[in-house]
Order: C-alpha cells, then structure tokens, then sequence
C-alpha cells in the first residue's frame, strides 16, 4: 500500500507532514513520488493567502479523474484550510471524491478515520474547535539532517492581515521535558540539525518548568552531541536581550535569524498590530549587528497592506537597503476573510502591489549582488 502527501504552506506543515507520514507508515502505507500509484493520497493545504488557497483547489479538483479510474483510492485534505469550518464544508461539498477532511487540532487522529473509512465506506468530515497537544505521534523525518521540532503551536498575535490565530486557535506551549527529551532522541538518531518551530518562539513559556525561551535555548545546547540549533518564527516585539546574547555567544547556535518586520512605516505597524515601531526594529538589528557581525538576517515583508501610500511603501525600501538582508520573503498583501484588515478602508490595487513586490525583490537581488553572494 503506497501513500503520497501534497505539503502546501510553512515548516509547521512541512514538519506535520512528515507526521502524516510517519501515521500512515506505522499503518503499513509505503511512500511513492507517484500521485496515480497511491492508494492514499493527502492534500496538507495552508490558508495565508488566496495564491495558496487557489493553488490546492486546483490540485485538489485534478484528483477527479484519478478517483474516477480507481474509486478504491483515497483522498484525504488536512492542513489549515481543512481547520476552518466554513472552508472545510466547502470542500466536503465542492469535491465529492474527497474522501477524508481533517482538521489540524485533530490530525492526530487520522489512522483512525482512514480505518473508518475503509470500513464503512462513508466520507469524513472531522475538525475540533479547540485542540490540545498530542505528544508521541510517529513521525517521519524528510528533510535531511534536519529536524523540526515544535515547542509551540498556535499564535495569540492577532496581526490584523493573519489568518493563522482563527486557524492555529492560541498558544500552547509543549512542555520543556517533552521537547528536551525529542531533541535527545534526534541526536542520537543522527540529525546534525533542530530547528525549533513556532509561529512566535519567543513567547515559549512552560509554567510548570518555569522555563521561558531563553532557558530552552540554553538547555538544547547543553545537550551532549555534535549539532547545531536554530529556530523560527521571531516576532520583534517579543525577542528579548538575554536571546540576543545566547544567539550571540552559544556556539551550538546558528548565527542566523528570521526576523520578519513586514513593513518600513511605523504607520502601517500599527494598523498591521503588530506593536513595534520601525525605530524599535531597527534598534533591534542594529544590536543583532553588533553583537553578532557575521549575523544572517532574513525577512517577511507584506507589500500593499490596506493604506499603504508610496511614502509607506519608500519606508520599506529604505529600511531593505539599511538593513541588507540576506534573504527576503516578500508578498503581495491578501484579504483573508475574519480578520480585521478585511474590512480595512484605501485597499491597494493589484497592479500596484505587483510594482511593489517585484522592486522589493529587485532590490534585494541587488544587494546580493552588491555583497557578492
Ligand atoms: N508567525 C510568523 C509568520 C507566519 S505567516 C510571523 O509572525 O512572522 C508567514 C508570512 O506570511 C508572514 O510573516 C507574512 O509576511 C505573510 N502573510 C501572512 N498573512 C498574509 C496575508 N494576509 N497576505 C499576505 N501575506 C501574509
Ligand atoms: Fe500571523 Fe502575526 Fe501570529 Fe505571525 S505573529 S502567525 S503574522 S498573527
Ligand atoms: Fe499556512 Fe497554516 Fe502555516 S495557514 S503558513 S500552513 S500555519
């Protein structure tokens, strides 16, 4: 029995697919790189922006006619957009040869209803409003001698353009000894490589270890074992000096960090929430600099956010050209439905957020020209 998975969206789907992987393989499934082979195949979908949404609905609805030359196939969607309730019943509604939707508080729980499903033959649709975590989940790592290693699921944030928190649901930490105890199993088993995962790391906290981000750090690298640590997503209003200092003076850490600042304007920030100033930012980088010179910075950037004038937009520029990172992310601002930037009056036209994201990613190619990467 052969299973394929279709990984849309960010590492946290990257790192639960190997998860689906690693269920379906404790049932018996063999992986194949052959979609028309599988006897099972599953769609992990990511809900960010209307481009990722539209690229699995496609994909999704070509399964039609591999349903139709072998109706014994099955066809599972989990992931972010099979969460979110309205999404899930359109799916369910729209593709009539999905077999399996569910949801990511309750993924834990597909090997049972795939058994459901060959038992009874009837299609699925399963999601939980609220999720807890669930520890020891198989898992199949495909992602070389790197290893994810969640230590927080959910975001409190409420950035006004995100859809993750009406996803994610809030933050839970995984508790300290749970993730010690992972990290110990991957360095036995050889990975040279954790990235801790989470879509706001630097507000980890275990209340019964009383451990904060900044004590996780420092207690992975004093794991015995010869491998290196790194982590993602940081969020600058939260990324504290004492993290700054471990990420500068621990040698098991990378020197690199993903800081994502999504806009130049302190103006747009604000309207974004995401409660810090372009100062704030900077002042950050600047002691990220010095205290680390052959640091690498990464970003997200969001172009065309609701009332982003061209004096916005040139903040962002020259905040690119100050910082000089190493590796930009940059995306075309998109309406999610639910959020508070849905509504938002002054939304930019498409013609001037596709100006914008292409000189962004002009200018950085620029800069790596200029640094002679
Ligand atoms: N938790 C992480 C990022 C999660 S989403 C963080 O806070 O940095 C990854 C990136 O997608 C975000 O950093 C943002 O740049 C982008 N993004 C999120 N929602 C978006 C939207 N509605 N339109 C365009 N880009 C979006
Ligand atoms: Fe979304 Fe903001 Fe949370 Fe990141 S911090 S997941 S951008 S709400
Ligand atoms: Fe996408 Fe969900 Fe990640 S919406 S970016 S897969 S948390």
């Amino acid at each position: 029995m052969l299973y394929n998975i279709v990984t849309y969206g960010c590492q946290m789907n990257v790192h639960e697919s190997e998860k689906i992987a690693g269920m379906l393989e404790n049932m018996g499934y063999e992986p194949t790189q052959k979609r028309e082979d599988a006897d099972i195949i599953v769609f992990n979908t990511c809900a960010i922006r209307e481009g990722a949404e539209d690229r699995a609905l496609g994909n999704i609805g070509a399964l039609k006619k591999m349903k139709k030359a072998n109706p014994n196939k099955i066809i599972a969607v989990a992931g972010c957009m099979s969460q979110q309730k309205n999404v899930a019943e359109y799916l369910f509604k729209t593709f009539p040869f999905i077999d399996i939707i569910v949801g990511t508080h309750n993924l834990y729980t597909l090997p049972t209803l795939i058994k459901n499903k060959l038992e009874v033959k009837k299609r699925i649709l399963s999601n939980v409003e609220k999720g807890e975590i669930c520890e020891n989940v198989p898992v199949t790592r495909t992602s070389g001698k790197n290893a994810w290693v969640n230590i927080m699921y959910g975001c409190n944030n409420f950035c006004s353009y995100c859809i993750v928190p009406y996803v994610r649901g809030r933050e839970m930490s995984r508790a300290k000894a749970d993730i010690i105890a992972e990290c110990k199993k991957v360095i036995a088993d050889g990975y040279n490589q954790i990235t801790l995962l989470g879509q706001n790391v630097n507000s980890y906290f275990d209340e019964k270890a009383i451990s904060n981000f900044a004590d996780l750090l420092k207690s992975i690298c004093s794991l015995d074992g010869d491998f290196k640590l790194t982590f993602m997503t940081s969020h600058p209003k939260d990324i504290s000096d004492e993290v700054i200092d471990i990420l500068a003076t621990e040698p098991k850490i990378l020197k690199e960090l993903h800081l994502p600042v999504q806009s130049g304007s302190t103006k747009i920030l604000k309207a974004m929430n995401r409660k810090y100033t372009r100062e704030h930012y900077i002042e950050i980088i600047d002691k990220l600099k010095s205290k680390i010179p052959n640091i690498r910075l990464t970003t997200d950037i969001i172009v065309g956010f609701p009332g982003e004038t061209e004096q916005d937009f040139e903040d962002t520029v020259s905040l690119v050209e100050y910082v000089k990172y190493d590796g930009i992310f940059a995306f075309m601002y998109s309406k999610r439905s639910g959020t508070v930037a849905e509504s938002m009056p002054d939304q930019v036209p498409e013609d001037v957020k596709n100006f914008r994201v292409n000189k962004i990613l002009d200018l950085e190619k620029q800069i790596q020209k200029d640094k002679g990467n």
